[in-house]
């Protein structure tokens, strides 16, 4: 059945790292109790990327299988949400852009506002299509989540990238109207030009998701919105799967619900598999929550997803989609469990020099070492030039 109304998202697939580090190598350097990180926090290993991948290389990689499965015509937009960007000038689009051949009618742009940024990408994205639906949209989010080793961030990083083809008539999930909206002026997480590790207060930095929760969800009802009794699901931004279990608790209990563990078990229990090996993908991960329901769950054709998306600072924006009937046969459940599968476990101090390396900053040519066996990779720096082949 199509609809000629619906735009959302037709295709969707995800990228991570080279490398893991089990979070059992973390708790042994730092005498955590594991229950602290596979219960506290539900997180049990974290992505970590190769010298030579980067927001570019995992991007272009998420996003070559969608130009492989449906070419590149009709893309005249790409829109590439990150918070680790890697030039204050260029889009890190305009590589992946390059990396996939696309065509040079395309419009390339790079857009931030911490983990929110991909929704940004996706609803703008919409408004395109809208205009025009013979038009497809390309949104790539991609971040490396990096904090101080030995802060209680640390327990938090990850690395990935989701891209979504959006476009009229979708095959996975159509996009509906009504939106909820709010933004805080928060210090709650942010990331000054000059480091390269993000500065958090842990603990404000949930009191603000919280509330960003509330004032996304109170406009979103004052919008139109579903009641929270017709969703099947909530896609929750992910820094650590525990935090989606708060934020809904808070929800249930802001909107007048009784709390029934069983109930949240039911609306978020899918959708945590991936971020909770990934860890924090920023703004892929409210995406991967979408991939790991839509891979794991038996048939939600049809039926409504929620999805609260947060970025520190603060934005937020509640929304819902319909899954599209038909959708399972469009999905990339192999190709995301192998992406998971094929990370390399390093041990603790590999881990950490792979954390200490930084790319040189002395503006001095430099071949990056070559360590990444994925498609793409960042080969050099040459003339303050970043320099990326395809494998
Ligand atoms: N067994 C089971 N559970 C245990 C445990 C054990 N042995 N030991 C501790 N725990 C539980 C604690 O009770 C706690 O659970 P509750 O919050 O439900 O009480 C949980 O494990 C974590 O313990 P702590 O609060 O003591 O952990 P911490 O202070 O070391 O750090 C953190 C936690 C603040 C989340 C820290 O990892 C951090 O700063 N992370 C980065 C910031 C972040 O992710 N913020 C999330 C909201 S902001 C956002 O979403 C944007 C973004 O992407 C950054």
């Amino acid at each position: 059945m199509t609809n000629d109304s619906a735009i959302g998202i037709h295709d969707l697939s995800f990228a991570t790292t080279e490398f893991v580090l089990p979070h059992t190598a973390l708790a042994e350097h730092n005498g955590a109790d594991i229950g602290k990180y596979h219960q506290g926090i539900g997180q049990r290993s974290m992505s970590v990327p190769a010298a030579d991948e980067d927001i570019v290389t995992m991007g272009a990689a998420a996003a070559a299988p969608l130009i492989a499965r449906h070419g590149g015509d009709g893309i005249r937009t790409i829109i590439f949400a990150t918070e680790s960007s890697i030039d204050q000038a260029k889009s890190a689009g305009v590589y992946v852009h390059s990396l996939l051949g696309l065509s040079s009618a395309t419009r390339v742009v790079e857009l931030k506002q911490a983990c929110y940024a991909a929704t940004a990408g996706l609803q703008f994205a919409i408004g395109l299509v809208r205009r025009d639906p013979a038009q497809r949209v390309l949104v790539v989010a991609s971040d490396v989540s990096k904090y101080e080793p030995d802060s209680p961030g640390e327990a938090t990083q990850g690395a990935a990238a989701v891209a979504m083809l959006v476009g009229a008539d979708p095959a996975l999930v159509e996009i509906e109207e009504p939106s909820g909206v709010f933004t805080a002026d928060v210090m709650d997480f942010w990331r000054p030009n000059y480091r390269e590790a993000a500065l958090v207060d842990g603990q404000e930095s949930i009191g603000a998701y919280l509330l960003a929760v509330e004032g996304s969800w109170k406009d979103y009802t004052e919008q139109g919105g579903r009641s929270l009794d017709e969703f099947a699901a909530f896609c929750y931004h992910q820094p650590f799967t525990k935090m989606a279990y708060k934020a809904h608790r808070h929800l249930l209990n802001y909107s007048g619900h009784d709390l029934d563990e069983d109930r949240v078990a039911r609306d978020l229990g899918l959708t945590t598999a991936y971020n909770n090996v990934v860890g924090n993908s920023y703004t892929a991960s409210v995406y991967l929550a979408l991939a790991a329901l839509l891979d794991q769950a038996d048939d939600l054709s049809g039926q409504a997803v929620g999805f609260l998306s947060y970025g520190s600072g603060s934005v937020a924006e509640a929304f819902a989609g319909r899954v599209v009937p038909g959708y399972r046969e469009h999905l990339r459940t192999e190709a995301h469990r192998a992406a998971i599968d094929r990370r390399k476990p390093v041990d603790f101090a590999r881990y950490r020099e792979l954390h200490a390396y930084s790319f040189p900053a002395d503006g001095g040519d430099h071949r990056t070492p070559a360590q990444t066996t994925g498609p793409y990779r960042l080969a050099a720096l040459r003339g303050h030039k970043r320099i990326y082949t395809a494998r």
